[in-house]
């Protein structure tokens, strides 16, 4: 009989697992026979003394047969999709999956909600009333084969044990340790039947990796092990210094993704859309190389084919499509509050975490596991790193359910004015595979 108890001790202990305790552990925790409060504790445990690498495959394997592995190859089409490792402001999946959809790549995404201070595609997603997250293998199947794209979540069928672990995760503070992220990144995109992946690892003071050399050992790992489960991949390591985009918050960042659709959209925004495009495409063997891949991209972009797409599969997945057609109208907010900068100067930069925080503790995510999320808050930031600025003059828009003038204060703090420029550096800071 399996002894939660006994396993919690070794890990407290600093003791290696057993690959296949860690096996049962999952697996009870999967059928309700272990609860959360002993898996939070195992979490805690895990964070502070460490997975060794067969340890994490072996979590990984765990998460990845706790449901089903797909396989789209009857389809007979390519398969390819993207996973971030979380960012703030990070809305590239809802142009990157329709877009690639439109070059003719199968893109079956499995997607995660709110993480820590990050936001999730699936909460985004959920901004659009009526939009379902969850579908069952025939219909993902069907609406793969006639519309090229789905986004969904996990559900009972696709990984569901990394479901239930990333929710604990989530709110007991034990997101940013690699082990934890390379299983339940992986588990999930190799399960869901791509055979082609990017990873966009971020980096810097609004990713969980806060380094460049923590960053390149994760996506060192990413690439690996998605390899050795079979699936070509690489990965792109991304600039998390400064949001992306303008817009940080569910339904804002809905709202962005559109205008981005329709060709406009933020010049960052746009940029890593289709460098990751590129790299999906690539992958697919879709393109010979970068140049002809960036192009079948922009092309896909600048003719509709993409907003048509993403269109089609919000219509498919029940969400209302009439919402669409005005995006600035999607979820508006009660409150509108400037956000005032705090000296005269220049724009030097930003705390990317701390807005990260401001954006759920306003409501935009979850502080505990039962949290609904407030679709239409957040921060949509109107400077840009290096712009002049006076006392007084607004730096941000702060979405608000109520008036909360401490939120605004806190939102001020989270931007350095100084006497010298700040720059933003550049988008892609280096590539892994
Ligand atoms: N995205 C995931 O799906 N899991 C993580 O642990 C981090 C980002």
């Amino acid at each position: 009989m399996f002894d939660p108890r006994e396993f919690l001790r070794t890990k407290r202990d600093r003791r290696v697992h057993d690959p296949q305790a860690i096996g049962e552990f999952i697996a009870a925790h999967g059928r309700g026979e272990v609860p959360d409060y002993q898996v939070s504790a195992w979490l805690m445990a895990a964070f502070l003394n460490g997975l060794d690498p067969v340890e994490t495959d072996a979590l990984t394997q765990a998460l990845l047969h706790s449901g089903r592995v797909f396989d789209w190859s009857s389809l007979g089409r390519p398969t390819a999709d993207k996973h971030s490792t979380g960012g703030v402001g990070d809305k590239i999946s809802l142009m990157l999956a329709p877009l690639v959809a439109a070059c003719g790549i199968l893109v079956p995404m499995v997607s995660g909600r709110g993480l820590g201070h990050t936001g999730g595609t699936l909460d985004k997603l959920e901004s659009i009333p009526g939009f379902r997250t969850t579908l069952d293998p025939d219909a993902m199947r069907s609406q793969l084969d006639e519309i090229g794209v789905v986004m969904v979540g996990q559900g009972p069928d696709l990984a569901p044990a990394d479901g239930l672990l990333y929710a604990l995760r989530d709110v007991t503070s034990t997101v940013e340790f690699e082990p934890f992220i390379v299983s339940s990144i992986v588990s999930k995109k190799i399960a869901e039947g791509a055979r082609a992946i990017v990873y966009d690892v971020k980096c810097g003071s609004g990713a969980f990796m806060k380094t460049l050399e923590s960053a390149r050992s994760l996506a060192t790992r990413l690439v690996g092990t998605s390899k050795a489960l079979g699936a070509n991949a690489a990965a792109l390591i991304t600039d998390m210094n400064w949001p992306l985009g303008r817009t940080i918050g569910n339904a804002l960042e809905v709202r962005e993704a559109c205008e981005t659709l329709h060709g406009g959209g933020p010049a960052d925004t746009r940029a890593l859309t289709l460098d990751l495009a590129a790299v999906m495409l690539r992958l697919a063997g879709a393109a010979s190389d970068d140049r002809a891949a960036r192009a079948r991209a922009q092309d896909a972009l600048d003719s509709g084919a993409a907003w048509a797409k993403f269109v089609a599969m919000v219509r498919a997945q029940g969400g209302d499509e009439t919402a669409l057609d005005s995006p600035r109208d999607l979820c508006p907010a009660p409150v509108v509050a400037k956000v005032p900068a705090a000296a005269d100067g220049v724009v030097a930069g930003c705390d990317c975490f701390a807005i990260g925080e401001l954006v759920v503790g306003i409501g935009g995510g979850r502080r505990a596991k039962e949290d609904d999320v407030d679709p239409r808050v957040g921060l949509v930031v109107l400077r840009e790193p290096g712009d002049r600025v006076r006392r007084g003059e607004p730096l941000a828009e702060l979405h608000l359910a109520r008036e909360d003038g401490a939120a605004v204060a806190r939102a001020a703090a989270c931007f350095t004015i100084a006497d010298e420029a700040g720059v933003r550096g550049p988008g892609v800071l280096e590539r892994v595979g």
